[in-house]
């Protein structure tokens, strides 16, 4: 049976353009000019944009679930000579599509997901990034303990309503860890919504 177009995720239509900026203000030529692995890229939507926004830069979408595949495949389709098709990855899994990137990107996975995912992308993303390189984190965060809006108060307890190892992480609790792995991170960037871009270049 034929599948259905495309499906759209509303959430990337409203937060797609702001995290292109954003990245632009992480990214230096090396970022730009090389490669990104995309972790849990969903409907591809923003793995198209970005391909939109970046021009010289090859990007790599994956995720844990194959039933997004012909979605993201899908929205990349005009961009392919920079897009390669959608490889499934779970973060846990080894080895990475790619032995070698200059920026990761994971966007609202690590709080739909177990600890044990965050811990495994940091993990890997510091393995295979090349001196310089950046991981790119997109999500609602808690600072200083503390959640940053009351409807993130709400969204946490909808995750851990679903499973009680979701929920929204801590900058300070992934920074450790991010740190631990031979990355450090700039300053967050506050985004629309209540989310933070994190960004963390390895060492
Ligand atoms: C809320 S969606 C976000 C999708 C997309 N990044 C976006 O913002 O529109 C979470 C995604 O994380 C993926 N995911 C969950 N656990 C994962 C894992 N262990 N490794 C890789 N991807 C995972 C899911 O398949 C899903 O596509």
């Amino acid at each position: 049976m034929l599948r259905p177009v495309k499906r759209t995720a509303p959430s990337a239509l409203r937060n797609r353009e702001p995290i292109a900026l954003a990245l632009q203000q992480l990214f230096s030529p090396q970022h730009t000019h090389g490669a990104l692995l995309e972790i849990a890229s969903g409907t591809g939507q923003h793995a198209a944009h970005l391909a939109e926004h970046f021009g010289a830069l090859s990007i790599q979408p994956t995720d844990a679930d194959p039933a997004n595949v012909h979605d993201i495949d899908a929205w990349t389709e005009p961009h392919r000579s920079r897009v390669k098709p959608a490889v499934v990855l779970d973060v846990h899994s080894h080895p990475w599509p790619l032995a070698h990137a200059d920026v990761v990107l994971c966007i609202n996975m690590i709080h739909i997901a177990p600890w044990s995912a965050c811990e495994a992308l940091i993990k890997g993303s510091a393995h295979i990034l090349a001196p310089g390189g950046l991981l790119a984190l997109y999500g609602p965060f808690t600072r200083d303990g503390e959640h940053t809006a009351p409807s993130n108060v709400t969204f946490d307890q909808w995750l851990k309503d679903k499973d009680p190892a979701y929920g929204v992480r801590a900058i300070e609790a992934v920074t450790a860890l991010a740190s631990a792995q031979g990355l450090s991170r700039v300053e967050p960037i506050e985004m629309p919504a209540n989310n933070f871009v994190l960004g963390f270049y390895k060492r």
